[in-house]
Order: C-alpha cells, then structure tokens, then sequence
C-alpha cells in the first residue's frame, strides 16, 4: 500500500531497542519516523550522532523520535554501543528492529532492487495523520536543521491555521488561505493584502 500525505499513518508493531512498540500508543504526540540504510554505514552514523545533538530540541517540541531499519535488534545494540564507545554519544530514542521487512514495506521503504531500507522521513501528527514525508538517496545525509524547520512550520499551520510561505521560519508571518468566492476576494482588496490571493498576517 502506498503512503500518502493525509493519510492516516499505518498502525505496526515492532522490536525496538528500546522494547516492544505499538504505534498507535503515541497517539495525541508528534511523531518523527525516519529509517537508515543500514547499522554501521558511514552517513547513518553521522545522521545517528546528528538526530541525538538535537533530541532536547526535538524533545521541547513534544516530538517522538524513532529508528528503522531491517538490521536486527542485536546489530542495532552493537552500532549503538559502538557509537557510544567511539562517539560517547549514548543515542536516547528507539531504533525499530524490522527484520521482517513489515514496517520498512508498509511504509514504502524498501528498494526491491538494492535490498536495503530507503533514507526516509515521516512526521505524524497527533491525530496519526501523515504530515510530511521525503526520501534522500543513500549517500545523502539529511539536514536535522531542515526537520526542525518542517516541524515547527507544521506546528504552526496545525495551532494558528495558517499557512507558511517560503522560507518561513518561527516569528515570520504565515499566510491565510486564499477567497474561494468572488466577493470574498474583492474583501481582501479592502484589507490591504498584498495581493487578493496572497495575505500573510503576523501571528
Ligand atoms: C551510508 O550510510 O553511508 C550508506 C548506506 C547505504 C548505502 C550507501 C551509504
């Protein structure tokens, strides 16, 4: 089944290493889903100590953080000790176990042709709705920078029901929804928008 924005997340449950997981037992929380290649590869590794600098952040905005990959959970336990040896980074969130490949398919992950887990980012909401989704190739390590902006952007559209332009960053304004009817756009004319279709207002 493919995995689309809107849709509801797909419920699973996992080893981690961190314990048992049932998805749907973080409802009412955000949640940020992002699977690896593989344990020990070279840009998970920076990606795994990059995610962790940035957990209190993560934390202060009431996000979860969970791992994926098809490596078992015994791989997983020895990359993180390994990271914690080498790194004496100690990586704070689960990292699913999903051998059977069931989370890594339901969510589109896998690529059939080089067997490994694509680089994915899902962020669920607390209603459990899929609210971004964006895959890297292997070799592409992602910006934790660029996540935190999508979250807090997301944030923002789901607590003031405005949209975001550009670029938008907390502080800057958001953007109204455009008039869906004639009258309601010569309105906008009237209030100074800068254009009838386009009204961005502080917040
Ligand atoms: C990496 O994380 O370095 C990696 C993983 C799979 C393929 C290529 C690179």
């Amino acid at each position: 089944m493919a995995v689309f924005l809107g849709m509801k997340a797909p419920d699973f449950t996992a080893t981690t290493t961190k314990g048992p997981l049932v998805f749907s037992s973080l409802k009412g929380k955000w949640v940020l889903l992002f699977s690896h290649p593989g344990d020990f590869t070279p840009v998970c590794t920076t990606e795994f100590l990059a995610f962790t600098e940035r957990y209190e952040d993560f934390k202060k905005l009431g996000v979860e953080l969970i791992g994926l990959s098809v490596d078992s959970v015994y791989s997983h336990i020895a990359w993180l000790r390994d990271i914690k040896e080498h790194y004496g980074v100690e990586v704070p969130f689960p990292v699913i176990a999903d051998i059977d490949k069931e989370v890594t398919k339901l969510y589109n992950l896998y690529d059939e042709k080089s067997g490994v887990t694509v680089r994915g980012v899902f962020i669920i909401d607390p209603n459990q709705v899929v609210r971004w989704m964006i895959y890297y190739p292997a070799e592409t390590g992602r910006s934790i920078e660029e996540i935190i902006r999508v979250i807090k952007a997301l944030q923002f559209n789901w607590d003031k029901k405005l949209a975001t332009p550009a670029n938008w960053k907390p502080g800057d304004p958001g953007i109204q929804s455009a008039p869906t009817t004639l009258s309601d756009s010569l309105a906008r004319d009237k209030e100074g928008a800068e254009r009838w279709y386009l009204k961005k207002v502080k917040s």
